[in-house]
């Protein structure tokens, strides 16, 4: 059957095992777009009740949302008739080259061969201790009663982090400088900056031309570092060295070109997750006296106040499955998207070439057959009890070829911070009514400030 037979608004249609429909609510000209700008969580949620597949419309584009564990696993097992694409890609493409986040399929194996062993477990424990550092110049400069943007504050943290396992020789100081400006404007406005390009394409604006010699600073800074990298023929024991040591099996390996686009691959994929998930896991917190209680003794029989290292993570499963639970609870993309490259069916649903289909941890970590209670803030549900997520359950970190390169860099990196602030600081909510109104659902798509108040 055909996407457009098939998709028709209202009920959904029963094929097999799986159902599709048409999303409700969708208006001419505009289809579901009110709903993502103005609702965009709700309506996400609201998707596995209207079918496996479901059809939603972006403006003009549609975009089918596979809303079924069994379905998000089988279109992440196949990245080859999935792949990376559409306008956001390729103008991402024009700015920096082929990252390994956004590379098509057809180069996507060898790089993800070369730029593995940046992210080998050998190394984690050299960069958990950079992460040490930065969250304890970070942690010690705040004050008692200081209110934060929280998710804003680590981010620079995270920007810090990341800078500083990139690079780490002591030439390194240019490269750092050029790079902290870069994340700060990337991280904030990338996708703005990207829509913005594609619709106004050849058009020149101030912002694009400040967007692109950014850039080009940048390049050149990462340039002149890959140079002085291969002069010094060290391991510094950082990303860049290891990105520099890779090698294919004839022996070449990543261009200058190609070591600048996953620095800033790095740079985007790499500061916005860690700090969303840590933001959205202290306003938990807030809500739940109960488990923040427990998340103190751990931390302070573990830390009693200092900063954890590499060393302390073992001793504190708490904190891991607090930082998991917000990563499920308050997932980082809300809407991951592919566009087929041949004709192919899903759902029993035919899909031309060309088609974009989505998967969503919003979706699917809002199922109460996967996860029972979904709504609510259950860290102890990740208590090893011998009962894991059905495949294609769990994505925070997506999963098959295109899985998270940095899932272990990340939640090393979540699970430091989150100890060592809860052991020097409560974290509580600048204006309690309204965070009350947020407590066992996330209505809002940005965490609420919150006020410090310092612990012992
Ligand atoms: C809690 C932290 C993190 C979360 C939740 C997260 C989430 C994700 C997700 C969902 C994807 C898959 C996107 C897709 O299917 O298109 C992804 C891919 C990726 N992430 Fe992460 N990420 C995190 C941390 C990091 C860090 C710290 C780095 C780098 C330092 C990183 C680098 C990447 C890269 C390079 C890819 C693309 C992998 C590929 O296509 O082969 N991530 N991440």
């Amino acid at each position: 059957m055909t996407d457009d037979s098939r998709h028709q608004p209202g009920p959904k249609t029963p094929v097999g095992d799986f159902s599709v429909a048409s999303a409700r609510g969708g208006v001419p000209l505009l289809g579901h777009a009110a709903q993502l700008l103005f609702k965009p969580l709700d309506f996400l949620a609201s998707l596995p009740d209207q079918g496996d597949l479901v059809k939603i419309r972006m403006g003009p584009w549609p975009v089918h949302v596979v809303c079924h564990p069994e379905l998000v696993h089988r279109l992440l097992a196949s990245d080859r008739c999935f792949d990376k694409g559409g306008p956001l890609y390729d103008r991402l493409r024009d700015l920096i080259g082929d990252g390994l986040a956004s590379c098509p399929y057809a180069i996507h194996r060898r790089r993800r061969r070369l730029v593995q062993p940046a992210f080998h477990h050998t190394r984690l424990p050299l960069y958990a201790t950079v992460m040490t550092r930065q969250i304890d110049e970070t942690t010690s400069s705040w004050a008692d009663g200081q209110v934060l943007d929280l998710r804003n504050e680590l981010t620079g943290l995270a920007t810090r982090v990341l800078s500083r396992t990139i690079f780490t020789a002591d030439f390194s100081g240019p490269a750092i400088a050029a790079l902290i400006p870069y994340a700060e404007l990337i991280t904030s406005k990338l996708s703005w900056r990207l829509l913005w390009d594609a619709a106004l394409k050849g058009v020149p604006t101030p912002g694009k031309r400040h967007f692109t010699r950014t850039t080009e600073e940048l390049r050149s800074a990462v340039y002149t570092m890959a140079r002085r990298y291969r002069a010094s023929d060290t391991d510094h024991g950082d990303l860049m060295s290891m990105l520099l040591s890779a090698r294919d099996d004839d022996g070449s390996g990543l261009t200058d070109a190609e070591i600048f686009a996953e620095v800033v691959t790095m740079v985007l994929a790499g500061t916005g997750t860690v700090p969303n998930t840590l933001s959205w896991a202290f306003h938990s917190l807030a809500q739940h006296p109960d488990i923040e209680k427990r998340l103190h003794s751990e931390v302070d029989e573990v830390l009693g106040g200092r900063c954890a290292t590499w060393d302390d993570l073992p001793a504190l499963p708490l904190t891991g499955r607090i930082f998991t639970e917000a990563m499920r609870h308050f997932p980082s993309d809300w809407l991951v998207t592919r566009v087929t490259t041949e004709d192919t069916e899903v759902a029993g649903l035919r899909l031309a070439a060309g088609s974009v289909v989505a998967y969503s941890g919003q979706v699917v970590h809002r199922r109460p057959d996967v996860y029972p209670q979904p709504d609510l803030f259950l860290p102890d549900r990740w208590l090893d009890t011998g009962r894991k997520p059905p495949r294609g359950a769990f994505l925070s970190f997506g999963g098959g070829a295109r899985k998270c390169i940095g899932d272990k860099f990340g939640t090393i990196e979540g699970v430091l911070a989150l100890s060592t602030i809860a052991a020097r600081w409560r974290l509580e909510p600048a204006r309690p009514g309204r965070s009350r109104s947020t407590s066992s659902s996330r209505r809002s798509a940005r965490p609420p400030a919150m006020r410090l108040v310092a612990r012992g």
